[in-house]
């Protein structure tokens, strides 16, 4: 049986979210320069899409460039937004067809102004679609948008909006830029690394984890299936017990 047939339909994640990682090393791998693992990576995204789109995956979040990606070499962080505004360009009429939505996730305005205003009309075009939602973290960091929430919170306590008890766990997440996204029920991350690099801290709090060595530019619809069929394996206890959860499944 292929893996796309063992996985169940009926128990698919909402949300998947995905560290996209190993670009330059596949690249250096090659003998190419890191620019090349990032365009080769351009394809991984577009099969991975295309993938969740056909399971009927409702969200899935990428993260393409993190607050501390700014950090790198000037013309690897221009190649890089350079690609954004080319891909995103490159798939809008893709997304008309496939009813795909996109969205993003971060400082979007710390962006170059090009960037900023293709991403931004992408999202306006296709703010109709309702099937998979797509969701680019770009120039997003998890502190960031704990920060930005603290900072709104504050405001509206400040102008009286709302009274500083009033700052719960629902409405603190309420106030989070990605407010509107349910929490990722699988996250990925590729390149072999074990670590979480800033991305939807509080999000994540019950999300299952899945790591794989597959280098991002060699990432294909096989191994998000293998991901998926993982995940379906796993039991989600959310603190209670086996028995409980056991029970709560027969009740439903
Ligand atoms: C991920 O690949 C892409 C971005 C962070 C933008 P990397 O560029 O981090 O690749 P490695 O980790 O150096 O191999
Ligand atoms: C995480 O990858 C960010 C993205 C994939 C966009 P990094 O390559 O930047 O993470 P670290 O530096 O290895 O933790
Ligand atoms: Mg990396």
């Amino acid at each position: 049986m292929s893996l796309r047939n063992k996985i169940n339909n009926k128990k698919m994640p909402v949300h998947v979210a995905i560290i996209m990682d190993g670009n330059g090393r596949w690249a250096k791998k090659k003998g190419f320069a890191r620019v090349k693992g990032h365009e080769k990576g351009v394809d991984a995204v577009r099969e991975t899409v295309e993938a969740a789109a056909e399971l009927g995956i409702r969200y899935l979040t990428l993260y393409a460039f993190s607050t501390e990606n700014w950090k790198r070499p000037k013309y690897e962080i221009e190649a890089l937004m350079n690609l954004l505004v080319e891909s995103v360009n490159k798939e809008r009429k893709t997304f008309m067809e496939n009813n795909i939505r996109l969205l993003g996730l971060g400082d979007l305005k710390s962006l170059p102004e090009k960037s900023y205003n293709g991403l931004n009309s992408a999202i306006q075009e296709t703010s109709g679609n309702t099937g998979l939602q797509l969701v680019l973290a770009l120039s997003y960091s998890s502190r960031w948008e704990i920060v930005e929430t603290a900072r709104r919170l504050a405001e509206k306590v400040r102008s009286g909006e709302m009274e500083s008890m009033q700052i719960t766990e629902k409405t603190f997440r309420d106030t989070l830029p990605s407010a509107s996204i349910p929490d990722p029920d699988l996250l990925i991350r590729t390149s072999g690394e074990y670590r979480i690099s800033n991305f939807l801290l509080w999000q994540l709090a019950y999300t299952e984890l899945y790591f794989t060595p597959v280098l991002w530019p060699e990432f294909n619809r096989e191994d998000l299936y293998k991901a998926i069929l993982d995940f379906q394996g796993r039991e989600r206890r959310f603190g209670m017990t086996s028995e409980q959860i056991q029970q709560q499944k027969s009740a439903s």
